[in-house]
């Protein structure tokens, strides 16, 4: 298999309409700067599971809100349209791709929310960064391991996630899960920071512009690993985390607070999945 197999795959994702045509029109919404709350409200409400999950997240104790916002217009008051709309989006892209059996995709999201609530706690300490779009980053970093997953199951449940995980996938994809992520997020439009986030985030020092946001994911991405360890987890510590820590000169008490903060809201991510069937 090629990389250029890979391509093809995503695009006919796009053509079969495989994506919600609610997706599609909130990154459009998103895109336009006319699009009012109203607009917003409307599309959120339209998805009831959705706008439930905006709604609890709109409710963590992440937020400093918690449970002050009854409904999606106090919601978009109180977060904004910017913040709704990223977490609209990272939300509706995680319903493209259904369970299925042979492996647990829930546990995938549950390390996408992992990491997208880490990101957003150590945004906080790292001033460039806009927890909103670590956010999203996060929520979507590891959308390529689904893509290759959805495409040839049987191929991807080989590679392990061991910390030559990257050269296993090239070796059976003719590409890594962070490179199909950037392709398939590219292919839905999704803005240039988070696109490159998603392609680098093992390697967040090549990127040149917005290398924080990357370095940012990848750091959230290693330590959901040594936090709260599951099969699905690949964020393995390498000396590149080592050198985000002093780039963005970031100390061991500034993590042991993030992991601290990180600790108490860690609660909330079950709620987003509903209980796992016996
Ligand atoms: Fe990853
Ligand atoms: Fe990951």
């Amino acid at each position: 298999m090629a990389a250029d197999d890979v391509k093809r795959y995503i695009k006919g994702l796009n053509n079969l309409s495989t994506l919600p045509a609610l997706l599609g029109r909130i990154i459009a919404a998103a895109n336009d700067e006319n699009a009012s709350p109203d607009d917003f409200h409307k599309l959120v409400s339209f998805d009831q599971a959705l706008a439930q999950r905006v709604l609890r997240y709109a409710n963590s104790a992440l937020l400093g809100h918690s449970g002050q916002i009854k409904d999606i217009d106090q919601a978009i008051m109180f977060l904004g349209t910017d913040r709704i709309r990223s977490i609209a989006i990272g939300m509706s892209v995680l319903d493209v791709f259904p369970s299925r059996t042979g492996f647990n995709i829930q546990n995938l999201w549950v390390h996408s929310y992992e990491v997208a609530y880490l990101a957003a706690v150590l945004s906080e300490r790292v001033s460039i960064t806009q927890p909103q779009e670590c956010f999203l980053a996060g929520l979507l970093h590891d959308v390529g391991r689904v893509v290759l997953y959805t495409m040839d199951s049987k191929k991807f449940l080989k590679i392990e996630t061991t910390d030559t995980m990257l050269e296993q996938e090239t070796a059976v994809f003719g590409c890594t899960h962070g490179e199909a992520g950037g392709w398939f997020a590219e292919s839905i439009g999704l803005p240039h920071e988070i696109i490159s986030t998603i392609r680098y985030h093992h390697h967040p020092s090549v990127v040149q512009e917005g290398r924080e946001i990357a370095s940012v994911i990848s750091l959230a991405e290693a330590l959901s690993r040594q936090i709260s360890p599951h099969i699905e987890d690949d964020g393995i510590w390498t000396r590149e985390h080592d050198a985000i820590l002093l780039e963005l000169s970031l100390t061991q008490s500034d993590i042991s607070s993030v992991v601290e903060k990180f600790a108490e809201v860690r609660p909330e991510i079950d709620n987003f999945f509903p209980a796992k069937e016996p």
